[in-house]
């Protein structure tokens, strides 16, 4: 059997760099304040962190606006600070997963500022420029997924975005664009990271012809822009591929690396990016779990299909929460977050967690005044906004929850004097300790990381399966319901329960997963 690498039996952490940690009392999480919690993410036991963006970028979509690919923002950190950082992240045995956001440049990239300066530029064509409809208007249908047209005038001629207008998307089809780019992705291979996050992996390449987008019968008027129509033609084209391949074989040519895809696409388009002989990334992230329903049926399909749909030999993955996404102990309420805890970290696959989850952090109603996130300005009230998942990590239950002594940037939880790091440390029953024996289960057991699955089914409202290898076999049974339920489980004791306080009898409580070992 091939060995297992570091990418597929340890835990990858996602943190949003404004909202982790404040080093200098501005408000806003920076890369010294990183550098200081990785202790607390060593001993939790996770493996990979990915950081998304802190490159210098003007901040109309907070960093996903890139205007220099290779230094770090002020408001962040230097080049120094990250190196620092890189460097104590491999002291620890972790690995370091940056962001890399090739679809599109902030507006003030100087590419695209040499871009818009004159039809002839050199750069003209680095960028999605076309001429008005005859009518004058956008070249055509597709539209922002932040609202509105997809499409700015600009002098005689339309720029294309799939996100803000300060977001103009790159041309992939022109070699100049791949090489500076693939050189951004060398300039932090060369410092030493562990791999990339791929920002809107399945956008980076448009239909050649610039065809309409048809209407997606099942919108309605309360749906987003972007949810009117179906993204045929500008999203999920043939000739991305080429272009993972080419990412993947710079980062091979590093050694160990690690490409990850954010995708959202049903399974059997999602697997088409593990690309050709596995060539592509080796983590098209896995977002089923953030939009399916949440009951035994609904997930042990989900499962099944996954498992079903993979090529032989790619690597799953699971994640359950992202900083684009209401968390998950909003979405499923406190009881099923346990649940989701258990399920994501004992799933066949690479489990990512969102900084927070394991201290049950939930959605932060955020005021209009205090709104941030474009996405939630462009279109308001139609749930597009991505603030209430982005409020900052709570530490203790001291001023600041210990974010930061100053103003966070993002509102804090009414609730962080209770649900923090510091408090949650000393209560045994916490999610937080769940977390933890999770994590340490999984590390300790190969069959819990890197072995088979088996025996997925769901009865009434309790899910369970086995994982196994040579050496171990695990059962998980998981009652998805708020009521008790009286399932077929083995006599022996648990080697670990949701509810951590109390002993294991015959019945599963509500909300209840238990593993034992068989
Ligand atoms: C991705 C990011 C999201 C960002 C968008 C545009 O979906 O996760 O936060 O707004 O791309 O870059
Ligand atoms: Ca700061």
């Amino acid at each position: 059997m091939q060995s297992t690498l570091w990418w597929q039996a340890g835990i990858l952490y996602e943190i949003y760099p404004r909202s982790f940690q404040d080093s200098n009392g501005d408000g806003i999480g920076d890369l010294r304040g990183i550098a200081e919690r990785l202790d607390y993410l060593a001993d939790l036991g996770i493996k990979g962190v990915w950081i998304a963006p802190f490159y210098p970028s003007p901040m109309a979509d907070f960093g996903y606006d890139i205007s220099n690919y290779s230094n770090v923002d002020p408001i962040f950190g230097t080049l120094a600070d990250f190196d620092a950082l890189l460097a104590a992240i491999h002291t620890r045995g972790l690995k370091l997963i940056l962001d890399f956001v090739p679809n599109h440049t902030s507006d003030q990239h100087p590419w695209f500022l040499e871009s818009r300066s004159s039809l002839t530029s050199p750069k003209r064509d680095w960028y999605l420029w076309r001429d008005p409809a005859p009518d004058g208007g956008p070249p055509n249908n597709w539209v922002s997924n932040f609202g509105g047209s997809g499409w700015t005038k600009d002098g005689s001629q339309y720029y294309y975005h799939s996100f803000l207008r300060q977001q103009p998307d790159l041309n992939w089809r022109n070699p100049e664009v791949r090489k500076a780019m693939f050189d951004v992705l060398r300039f932090w291979l060369d410092r030493g990271v562990d791999g990339f996050r791929v920002d809107v992996m399945w956008m980076m390449i448009k239909d050649s012809q610039f065809r309409d987008n048809p209407i997606n019968p099942a919108s309605t008027p309360e749906t987003s822009a972007s949810a009117r129509y179906l993204a045929l033609y500008n999203t999920n084209r043939p000739e991305v591929h080429e272009i993972v391949t080419q990412m993947r074989a710079v980062l091979d040519s590093f050694g160990d690396r690690l490409l990850i895809g954010e995708l959202y696409l049903p399974f059997e388009q999602l697997v088409t990016y593990y690309g050709v002989g596995l060539k592509g990334a080796q983590l098209p992230f896995n977002f089923h779990l953030m939009q399916s329903a949440w009951n035994a049926q609904a997930i042990a399909e989900i499962i099944t299909n996954y498992e079903a749909d993979l090529p032989a030999g790619a690597w799953p993955n699971w994640v359950v929460g992202n900083h684009d996404q209401p968390r998950i102990a909003s979405r499923v309420g406190t009881g099923l977050a346990r649940i989701a805890a258990m399920l994501l970290l004992t799933l066949r696959g690479t489990p990512t967690m969102y900084y927070g989850e394991e201290i049950g952090m939930t959605d932060v109603p955020i005021p209009v005044n205090e709104v941030q996130d474009p996405a939630e300005k462009n279109e308001p009230g139609k749930g597009q906004g991505r603030d209430p998942e982005r409020t900052p990590m709570q530490w203790n239950s001291g001023p600041g929850a210990g974010f930061t002594t100053g103003k966070p940037w993002l509102r804090l939880s009414a609730s962080f004097d209770e649900v923090n790091v510091a408090t949650l440390t000393h209560q045994k029953d916490s999610i937080l300790n769940l977390y933890r024996e999770l994590i340490q289960l999984r590390n300790e057991n190969a069959a819990l990381n890197s072995g088979r699955i088996e025996g997925v089914t769901a009865l009434d409202t309790v899910l369970r399966y086995e994982r196994v290898d040579d050496l171990g076999r695990f059962l998980i049974v998981l009652n998805f319901a708020g009521t008790p339920v009286s399932v077929a489980m083995p006599s022996r004791a648990a080697v670990l329960s949701t509810h951590l306080d109390q002993p294991g009898d015959s019945n599963l409580r509500p909300y209840e997963g238990r593993i034992f070992q068989l």
